[in-house]
């Protein structure tokens, strides 16, 4: 059975979100309503040739290919290809049916790839969203390079299970903390370090200083020339987060997250 399908599938009980991870900072979750929300989907692998000299052929498969996605909302942090990946959103079949949520400049990769006005939604950091059963809050994050200055993150806030803090790719900067305010449960992180994102110590610190219950590592596993050990940011937590836990995600298997 194919992993859409197993999700569809896939029963979540009261008080909780399952989760998948696809690889680099893409997520699927689903909620007890069957509220489905992406992160970043990065479905191909269009950022091979990106850069000369730089190995960045997808690592980790393809486990949904972008035709068969059906989702509620998909949204993306920033408009870098490994993020918001126009050949993803192009081959979308299910384009018409869901909302499609991101910066400015994602928004205009939206509308450039066939995804119609009526269908896109802005975000910026601290804007607050509503689908169905999911919140949305929009969190600041710092950009990474000139290429692209609307870098943010989420809090999602499922039903009346967990909230979910994503922090998008973003350098390290005090300014992160402020997603404390919304009391996130889990705190998913960049922990590479590589082009200006947080390194695992970095990402260990600002766990610290939130104070989730949960941290789980990503985007470290999609490009040879940017990848780290995540028993580094394990290690980071234990001296900077020790009330934190570590969790490592497999790809596409369901992790359930309760309140
Ligand atoms: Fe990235």
């Amino acid at each position: 059975m194919s992993l859409m399908q197993q999700i569809r599938d896939y029963r979540v009980p009261q008080r909780a979100v399952a989760v998948w991870w696809l690889g680099q900072n893409g997520f699927i979750f689903k909620t007890p309503e069957g509220t489905t929300v992406s992160t970043d989907l990065y479905l191909t692998d269009s950022c091979a040739h990106l850069v000369e000299g730089f190995d960045s052929k997808r690592q980790v498969p393809v486990f949904i290919e972008p035709e068969e996605l059906t989702l509620d909302v998909f949204t993306c942090t920033h408009n870098h290809q490994d993020h918001t990946d126009p050949e993803t959103i192009r081959r979308l079949a299910h384009k018409d049916t869901m909302a499609f949520v991101g910066p400015p400049p994602s928004c205009g990769i939206y509308r450039a790839e066939g995804v119609s006005d009526d269908r896109i939604h802005m975000s910026w950091p601290d804007c607050e969203l509503g689908f169905r059963d999911v919140e949305i809050r929009g969190t600041f994050a710092l950009p990474t390079d000139a290429t692209d200055l609307n870098h943010m993150g989420f809090v999602f806030s499922f039903g009346n299970g967990p909230r979910v803090y994503i922090t998008g790719d973003t350098d390290y900067t005090e300014l992160l903390v402020s997603a404390a305010k919304h009391k996130p449960d889990v705190m998913i992180t960049c922990i590479n370090g590589g082009f200006n994102n947080m390194s695992h110590w970095e990402a260990a610190d600002i766990a610290g200083k939130i104070q989730p219950r949960l941290a789980i590592p990503c985007h470290y596993d999609m490009f040879a020339d940017n990848a780290v050990d995540p028993r580094q940011f394990r290690a980071s937590l234990l001296l900077r987060a020790p009330n934190v836990a570590y969790c490592r995600l497999n790809h596409a298997e369901p992790f359930l997250i309760e309140a």
